[in-house]
């Protein structure tokens, strides 16, 4: 391995627990309808994990596959991005290291929430370049239907559960591939707009139940998200030398659909080069770009030698972007 050696994608997975809960079936118990969520979203139902199925467990089924499309054996390093760990401590990624039959492997979570997999690919890519590590495999998973409080039906209709995985090996920075450039940022005095109260270190316990839930101000979050994932999306491409019209298609967070609209409409993006799944998924945090990503690569949409351009933002807050050029990879089976 080669000290400043490029991270290049070589593997792909998804896994989306089988369970579907359709709008339909949410209206039944919350003060809600199919036609609110998806004008206001774009959401038309989501996958939900099996009561005891958990990050872990979908994390292990997305990197199983991730393996299988690189063909990779020797993974030298983990990194799970997620929020929902399954316990508040110790994090979940020796966990799910040891399930894939790589115990004894360096494993990491990384917490950035809804940006953390772009954030793991940074952290991947600088494991990768500092000689740290030749072989990472990065994964999101999440189970945010257990943050959210059943009865909010601000939360509940957005999220979904699922986890994607990548592998990354060093490579070369003019191999199809090659990740980055990178442009990563946070801001966190605007934590509270998207943040569960209690079960942390601040306050462990609380007698009031809605304080261990997501608390979320949706139309403040919305605007942010516009405004961040266009700025950065701008910084990527100025940073890559690359200029809108280079970009083929654009894959960012499948928060809301008119996130995605509005962030591709400042940019000057044509509608057709925005990458969506979020009618079926919702909102699976940080799962949600690798799901995306495997989605229109099966679906025809992402072919290789597309320049693609990641983009990212949530809760902390915290945002980025990422480029590639992408890779001759499908998505594990
Ligand atoms: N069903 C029906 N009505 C609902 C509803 C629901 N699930 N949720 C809210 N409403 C109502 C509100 O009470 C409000 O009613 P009012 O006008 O009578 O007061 C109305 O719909 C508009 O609510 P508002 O919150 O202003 O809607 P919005 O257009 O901002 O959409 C979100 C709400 C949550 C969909 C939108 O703000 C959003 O997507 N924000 C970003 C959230 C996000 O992406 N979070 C994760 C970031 S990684």
């Amino acid at each position: 391995m080669s000290p400043h050696a490029a991270a290049v994608l070589s593997g792909l997975g998804a896994w989306l627990p089988p369970r579907v809960v359709d709008n339909f079936e949410l209206s039944e118990t919350l003060d809600t309808s199919d036609e609110w969520i998806r004008a206001r979203t774009g959401i038309a139902e989501r996958h939900v994990a099996e009561p005891g199925k958990s990050t872990v467990d979908m994390a292990v089924e997305a990197g199983r596959r991730a393996l299988a499309s690189a063909g990779a054996a020797d993974v030298d390093f983990v990194l799970l991005a997620t929020s929902t760990p399954d316990q508040p401590c110790p994090g979940s990624a020796p966990q799910v290291a040891t399930a894939l039959g790589l115990n004894g492997t360096a494993a990491l979570d990384v917490n950035a929430v809804c940006s953390g997999f772009v954030y793991a690919l940074a952290t991947g890519a600088g494991l990768i370049a500092a000689g740290v590590a030749s072989t990472v495999l990065v994964i999101g998973s999440d189970t945010f239907t257990t943050l959210v409080d059943p009865t909010d039906r601000g939360t509940v209709p957005i999220f979904g559960d699922g986890a994607g995985a990548v592998v990354l090996r060093a490579g070369h920075a003019d191999e199809p591939g090659a990740l980055g450039p990178f442009d990563l940022h946070s801001e966190g005095e605007l934590a509270e707009l998207l943040w569960v109260e209690a079960g942390g270190a601040k306050h462990r316990v609380s007698a009031d139940k809605s304080d261990y839930f997501l608390a979320m101000q949706g139309t403040a979050v919305f605007r942010h998200a516009c405004a961040r994932m266009a700025e950065s999306s701008r910084a990527v491409l100025a940073k890559a030398g690359w200029t809108v019209s280079d970009v083929d298609r654009f894959v960012g967070h499948q928060a809301n659909v008119r996130i995605l609209q509005a962030v591709a409409k400042t940019l000057g993006l044509p509608v057709d080069a925005v990458v969506s799944n979020i009618e079926k998924t919702g909102n699976t945090s940080a799962a949600s770009i690798p799901l995306a990503l495997a989605d229109a690569v099966t679906g025809g949409s992402l072919v290789a030698g597309h320049r693609v351009l990641l983009s990212a933002f949530g809760a902390g807050l915290t945002w980025g972007s990422a480029v590639l050029r992408w890779p001759d990879v499908t998505p594990g089976a």
